[in-house]
């Protein structure tokens, strides 16, 4: 996704037939909850950023499909996240999406018991208890949390591997130069989108739609006004290897500085980028299933997913910029522009989705251009056939 591959990398485009996965993968009510078993209640999670919840006692309800999640910070400090669920009679225990705790207790709605910040069971206000009951037993769900330069993941596996940093994918930009700890959140747009959660990611991963559905995008980024993303997705690549015209380079078209409606900064850019960087025009991380970010030469954005069911799915996008920077900076103009292309990009995933249901359509086929399907592709077939055999590992 980034046009950063050295000189010497082979072609990226694919040679051979590739189908796409089949099309109930992206409808049934079977294929969805096979996704969330084998992916999304086992990875690593985004589900805001640490500055969301920055004062002690703090809270954020998050749903990841059909579970509902509390992330707090503790009076220490700490950050920790429960299912929002009482051990009692199972109630939900929070009933805003955010705010801020009265008390050092967690206090059930319902017969009040109550918990510590740490997730303990404290308090049970029954006039006796039954003999073999200990508190001891009952603590909150807990949900391992994860933090990874000011973004706070969660994973619902109860003993999961790694870290939230291992999650990135390896082709993943560098974005170790761009502040990313410290950013704040300019603006955030939430949007429910009627596709299933895989057609988002195939959409990111190709930009064949690009010269059709983001016209402007594909003036600021010429590369993508010929279907490409980077300079090997040409199979001609070799011939134009020492020409940096934008075109062949991804960079942004000539007198362009960032991602915006007029293609210009218009507040303070980031000190710590080496001029590469600067000229590379967007750097990507992704980090599957749940969020990708871009470093533009003034500001971040983030986009977050989160399925809602087969067909439809939740979409944060936040803006991220240097705090001194926020009030000398047009957002507007920034804003505009990515929220333009994330609505081209929304609705031409929901043209998508509508087409899948036909009973001739039995699967689609993958285009050289669309090399990164085939590997997301094969990402979600390994995760759904490491949930059919969880032995796998431990017998080799
Ligand atoms: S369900 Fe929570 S105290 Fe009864
Ligand atoms: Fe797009």
């Amino acid at each position: 996704m980034q046009p950063n591959a050295s000189e010497r990398d082979p072609y990226n485009g694919l040679t051979s037939l590739h189908p796409t996965l089949p099309p109930a993968a992206y409808w049934d009510a079977e294929a969805y909850r096979r996704d969330l078993d084998a992916i999304w209640y086992r990875s690593w999670l985004m589900v805001c950023r640490e500055s969301d919840i920055a004062e002690p006692l703090a809270f954020r309800t998050v749903r990841i499909a059909s579970q509902e999640i509390v992330v707090l910070r503790d009076e220490t400090g700490a950050l920790r996240a429960f299912h929002n669920t009482c051990r009692h009679r199972g109630s939900q225990l929070f009933q805003e999406s955010a705010g801020r705790l009265k008390a050092r207790l967690l206090t059930c709605p319902y017969h009040a018991w109550s918990y510590s910040l740490r997730g303990d069971l404290v308090r049970v206000p029954s006039k006796s208890l039954p003999e073999g009951f200990d508190k001891a037993d009952y603590p909150l769900y807990r949900v391992a949390l994860s933090l990874w330069r000011g973004f706070v993941f969660i994973n619902l596996a109860e003993e999961p591997e790694d870290s939230a940093e291992s999650s990135f994918d390896r082709g993943s930009g560098d974005l170790s130069n761009w502040p990313l700890e410290t950013l704040v959140t300019g603006h955030r747009l939430t949007k429910v989108m009627n596709c299933n959660w895989k057609i988002f990611w195939e959409n990111f991963n190709e930009c064949l739609h690009c010269p059709g559905v983001h016209k402007d995008l594909s003036r600021l980024v010429p590369i993508y006004g010929r279907g490409l993303m980077a300079r090997h997705d040409d199979p001609e690549w070799a011939r134009h290897a020492d020409n940096d015209a934008p075109e062949f380079s991804g960079r942004l078209r000539v007198g362009a500085e960032t991602w915006s409606k007029d293609g210009h900064v218009h507040g303070p850019v980031f000190p710590g980028l080496t001029p590469a960087e600067r000229a590379a025009g967007q750097t990507y991380a992704t980090s599957l299933p749940s969020m990708f970010i871009v470093g533009h030469v003034d500001y971040m954005r983030t986009v977050r997913l989160a399925p809602l069911g087969p067909e439809q799915t939740e979409l944060t996008a936040e803006w991220l910029f240097a705090p001194d920077a926020l009030g000398k900076t047009d957002i507007d103009n920034i804003v505009a522009f990515g929220t333009q292309v994330l609505e081209e990009d929304a609705a031409i995933c929901e043209v998508n989705q509508k087409g899948l249901r036909s009973m001739r359509h039995e699967a689609g086929v993958l285009m050289p251009e669309e090399y990164d399907l085939r590997r997301f592709h094969d990402w979600v077939r390994e995760r759904h056939a490491a949930l059919k055999t969880p032995s796998a590992d431990s017998a080799r």
